[in-house]
């Protein structure tokens, strides 16, 4: 890896200062001998307590500390581990200053301030001199918390609030102005220890989300419980990752065996008590007794002989131990002098007894949790419990974390266990109960459960996470979804359990881990390795490290070992911890990687490409990469087509100008507008980017660029409002790219130009137009590719097929159907096979192939669908609408139609060119359906759109379906219409509409 690589990380810390308060005042009256010693041993008083719940002293202040918890080492549980050192400082100075009171007679008191969240921590300063320190308003935060503090007491923000609330006792002091805080920040006085020791104890007050799942694993539990009454007891090890369950399982058995009469003793190893010998044995003895935390030492040893004589009398001659042990040490019966080993022993002794004692009928349940954290004189005690568990009534239930191996694993009364997240169902299920079933809430399982894996802790952090941003509106487990959820972020809760674990990873496992974070959600592992600049055989040690510690896992082994991040969150905080610049030189170095190790997948790896080299801030490159992957989307997929080429018009302006750079610039707007016809765009947006596009082609004299966008302008579909301007915009356009010379440019544009021809009626022109394309092309089928239509050979074979059918001569239309329907297949132009193939049903319906038209159209919407863009969406709809109007479906033909119609208004806010023709369609559906009033109504709305705008492709079946509802309405005018029909399909030689009218003709003298 780089060696110049700054090590620096952004971390989630807690900050405390403390202080001495009116220092200046009180220096001045003293001896500066005396002085100094006084403060000497006031520092040592505040350090202490910053090490014993292991936090660093970042800096001495002159009057007092700052110190740090959570770097360079991230604990899980920062926030408390602050609050708890302060409490200690506030005994421990109260205590100090009571003695100066009565000496020196010194009036002395400390002031704490805390608060909690991200700072950037690491080396500064220069080789020797650097130290290492937290920097960031965090800090500046946790200054002004201290400097706001009265003497004698700690204030916390309400960031340390929301992390360390419940187990630590917060007064609300209200909202205070803070210098330097954009907003009011809510103040706490620090009042003590809170109630809750674990994070179970916290959702227990908050209300227990409903018990899912889970039935295996309590049957387990169950059977060994069941061991346990008939005198085979046993341990069982739960074994989870953070928040998956572990201490909720055991707290639903611990309540069956509570309702069944059994006695439970309960206790836990804690983060920030691995340094302190034997606290989850103490705990657990101190339950077992029955004594309370303040209970009088003389009524506690009362307790302790009272329980344990009647148990076995043979415990007489332990008890100076025992009382000795659980803090109460009896002045009359002072404990004999033991090694700490022999101690130890006999504690074990002891304990092994009390579970084990004759008089004892009862089953006895014990659970002890978090073992990940537990002493080493509790792990050994605990070892020998476990060994002499085998034929006791008692069941002891411990849980941990994957990184914690028993000592006990192979004991044969030792049965493990490990908890999966929750299955979907059961997410589902939590989801429901603590958010409720609103209907706005409808989708939000899936993503949620992607993102969390199941896990419910998790999941519970989400909901109110999204519930405090105001995302989620409502009671708990009455949600009702607020604002659409983009990215919210992690919890801060969750980002503390997570950037502890990473943090306990060796420094290179951590660092590939960050590199695999920026890499992308899978990783593959030769990309990793370049990325990071590790060789093979360095990495994969490494990797099987992060493998194991369950951060990644083994998503493909073949062709390549491709890994992927068991979670999506931990990903996040992975990438989160790092500075943004060494994280965007990660980024550059992954694109760079990507670009050398797969030279043949570059179209399709592009956009991915492209995001790298965004996010390593080199914008050209991402320009570049981003254009290739919008070429590569294409016709296929508009929706990232024209998200690509928004990007790139977004890179290139920041660009400086080159001939590269105002040509990206320039194709990225035509290349907007090209697909604003397809999607539809709003017309400011529109407008704005033809503006600018037009403005620079202008500018450097770029004609190739202006003849398009003439085109895109006022020459493409959508835009037409009279077929004469369109088509004099489309000539006009075809000029400007004769005169640029441009093969592909000429042959794109005409595709345009014969479509302008098509909706005017006149079939000559269609079929000159198309000639002259394929022509032009010299039976190339790429010439022009791309640049409007996908494929223009394949394009002006559709022409010519709809050509021929106006003409009645449906072989040969449907036969020019097939060759273009064959052509745009082989050259890989979905759209146009997407228009082709809904003009090759219609034919087939003219041809009477009723069912096989029909079963065409459905499968044009469905494959159509798929390319994701309206205006071929519409027209296969109405494709559909006329084959089901030949098959007499009246009412399918008219919901088809009316879609069609309608996704078209939606998405481009006009009816466009096809208006009159889906009107016309909706007018014979409506006619077949027996609503004669509002088919003459439709009928004639279409013939004067189509009248008005000299679209003669549609205006005589306008003026068929007119007479014929006029005719059914008995209203006048039907000779007229047809008439007025007759005469344009004999000027443009419309044989097929001519025939139909002959028919109608023929009803009206048989009538
Ligand atoms: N099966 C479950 N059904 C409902 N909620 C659960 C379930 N398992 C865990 N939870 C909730 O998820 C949170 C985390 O669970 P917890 O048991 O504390 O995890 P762990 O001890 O493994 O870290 C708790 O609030 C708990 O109530
Ligand atoms: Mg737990």
């Amino acid at each position: 890896m780089n060696a110049t690589r700054d090590d620096a990380e952004r971390k989630q810390v807690t900050v405390l200062f403390a202080d001495v308060s009116g220092s200046m005042d009180l220096a001045e009256g003293q001896d500066p001998e005396e002085w100094r010693k006084i403060m000497q041993r006031f520092f040592a008083i505040l350090a202490d307590a910053v090490t014993k719940f292991e936090g660093t002293v970042d800096k001495f202040t002159g009057d007092g500390i700052m110190a740090v918890f959570g770097a360079p080492v991230a604990h899980e549980d920062h926030a408390r581990r602050a609050g708890y050192a302060a409490l200690q400082m506030l005994d421990d100075v109260a205590g100090y200053a009571a003695e100066l009171r009565r000496g020196p007679g010194l009036n002395f008191s400390t002031r704490i301030g805390i608060n909690s969240g991200e700072v950037v921590a690491g080396a500064i300063g220069q080789g020797s001199d650097s130290e290492y320190t937290a920097i960031g308003h965090t800090v500046g935060l946790a200054q002004r918390m201290e400097a706001l503090a009265e003497p004698g007491k700690a204030y916390v923000t309400e960031h340390t609030a929301e992390l360390a609330g419940g187990f630590l006792d917060l007064s609300d002091l209200g909202e205070f102005e803070i210098k330097g805080a954009s907003r009011p920040i809510r103040v706490f006085e620090l009042a003590g220890v809170g109630s809750a020791r674990s994070r179970l104890d916290l959702s227990r007050e908050r209300g227990f989300s409903s018990f899912v799942g889970r039935a295996e694993e309590m049957a387990a539990l169950e059977g060994a419980l069941d061991a346990a009454k008939e005198g085979r007891g046993g341990a069982v090890g739960l074994v989870a990752e953070p928040g998956v369950g572990k201490s909720r399982l055991c707290h639903e058995l611990a309540q069956r065996c509570r309702e069944q009469g059994l006695e439970v003793f309960e206790a836990q190893a804690q983060a920030h008590g691995t340094s302190t010998p034997f606290m989850p044995v103490l705990q657990m003895l101190r339950a077992f007794f029955g004594i309370g935390e303040r209970e009088p030492a003389q009524l506690a040893r009362e307790k302790i002989a009272g329980r344990a004589l009647l148990l076995d009398p043979g415990f007489a001659e332990d008890l100076p131990l025992m009382f000795d042990f659980l803090g109460v040490p009896d002045p009359e019966r002072p404990l004999a002098q033991l090694s700490a080993e022999a101690r130890q022993r006999a504690l074990a002794r002891i304990v092994c007894r009390l579970v084990d004692a004759p008089s004892r009928r009862k089953t006895l349940v014990l659970v002890l949790e978090d073992l990940h954290w537990i002493d080493e004189g509790s792990n050994v005690l605990l070892a020998e419990l476990v060994a002499s568990i085998e034929g006791t009534n008692t069941l002891a239930v411990l849980n941990f974390r994957p990184e914690y191996s028993p000592p006990w694993s192979g004991a044969p009364s030792y049965r493990e266990i490990s908890l999966e997240p929750l299955a979907g169902a059961d997410t589902r299920e939590l989801l429901r109960d603590l958010a409720g079933a609103d209907p706005s809430l409808d989708g939000l399982d899936e993503p949620i459960h992607e993102r969390t894996q199941g896990n419910p802790f998790f999941i519970e952090e989400i909901v109110r996470e999204l519930a405090e941003t105001g995302h989620l509106e409502g009671e708990r487990g009455a949600y009702r979804l607020a604002r659409p959820i983009e990215d919210t972020g992690v919890p801060v809760t969750v980002q503390a359990v997570l950037a502890a674990r990473i943090d306990r990873l060796d420094p290179a496992a951590k660092q590939l881990l960050q590199v695999a974070s920026v890499v992308g959600k899978e990783i593959g592992v030769r990309a990793l390795g370049m990325t990071a600049g590790l060789e093979r055989d360095r990495i994969d040690p490494v990797l099987c490290e992060l493998i194991e510690a369950g951060f990644l896992f083994e998503a493909e082994l073949y062709p390549e070992r491709v890994l992927a991040f068991r979670h999506p969150l931990t990903r996040e905080v992975a990438y989160g911890t790092q500075l943004a610049e060494s994280r965007a030189a990660t980024h550059a170095a992954a694109a760079r990687a990507t670009i050398e190790l797969e030279p043949d997948r570059l179209d399709e790896l592009a956009a991915l490409i492209a995001e790298h080299m965004e996010a390593g801030g080199e914008r050209l490159e991402a320009a570049r990469w981003s254009a290739r992957a919008a070429h590569w989307a294409g016709h296929s997929r508009p929706q990232d087509a024209l998200r690509l080429w928004r990007n790139v018009t977004g890179l290139a302006a920041g660009l400086e100008e080159n001939e590269e750079t105002i040509g990206l610039g320039v194709l990225s707007r035509m290349m907007q507008l090209d697909y604003a016809w397809r999607l539809g765009m709003e017309s400011g947006e529109a407008a704005a980017l033809a503006a600018e596009a037009t403005a620079i082609a202008t500018r450097v004299g770029d004609l190739r660029s202006l003849a398009l966008l003439k085109l895109l302008t006022s020459a493409r579909p959508g835009v037409a409002y009279r077929a004469s301007e369109w088509i004099e915009a489309a000539e006009e356009a075809i000029r400007l790219a004769d005169e640029s010379g441009d093969l592909d440019l000429r042959v794109a544009i005409r595709g345009a130009g014969c479509y302008a021809q098509m909706c005017a009626g006149d079939l000559d022109l269609v079929e000159r137009a198309a000639e002259e394309i394929i022509e032009l092309g010299g039976g190339d089928a790429g010439v022009g590719a791309g640049i409007v239509i996908g494929c223009p050979p394949a394009w002006a074979l559709m022409a010519r097929s709809i050509a021929l059918k106006e003409r009645d001569r449906l072989a040969e239309a449907e036969r020019a159907a097939d060759d273009s329907l064959r052509l745009a297949a082989e050259f890989g132009d979905p759209e146009t096979e997407s228009w082709s193939r809904g003009n090759k049903s219609t034919v087939m319906a003219e041809r009477g192939e009723l069912e096989a038209a029909l079963a065409l159209a459905r499968r044009n919407c469905e494959l159509t669908d798929q390319l994701g863009d309206v205006f071929s969406r519409s027209l296969a709809l109405n494709s559909l609408g006329y084959v089901q109007i030949a098959t007499g479906e009246a009412e399918a033909a008219l919901a088809t139609i009316e879609l069609a119609d309608r996704v078209y208004r939606e998405a481009m806010n006009a009816g466009g060119e096809g208006e009159a023709w889906r009107g016309t369609l909706r007018a014979r559906a409506l006619l077949g359906a027996g609503r004669v009033e509002e088919a003459l109504a439709q009928a004639e709305e279409s013939t004067h759109i189509a009248r008005e705008r000299g679209m003669n492709w549609q205006l005589p079946s306008a003026l068929l379906v007119l007479a014929q509802a006029r005719r059914a309405a008995g209203s006048t005018g039907v000779e007229q219409a047809l008439d007025e029909a007759t005469a344009i399909c004999e000027r443009l030689d419309h044989g097929l509409t001519l025939r139909k009218i002959d028919v109608e003709r023929a009803t009206l003298s048989a009538a």
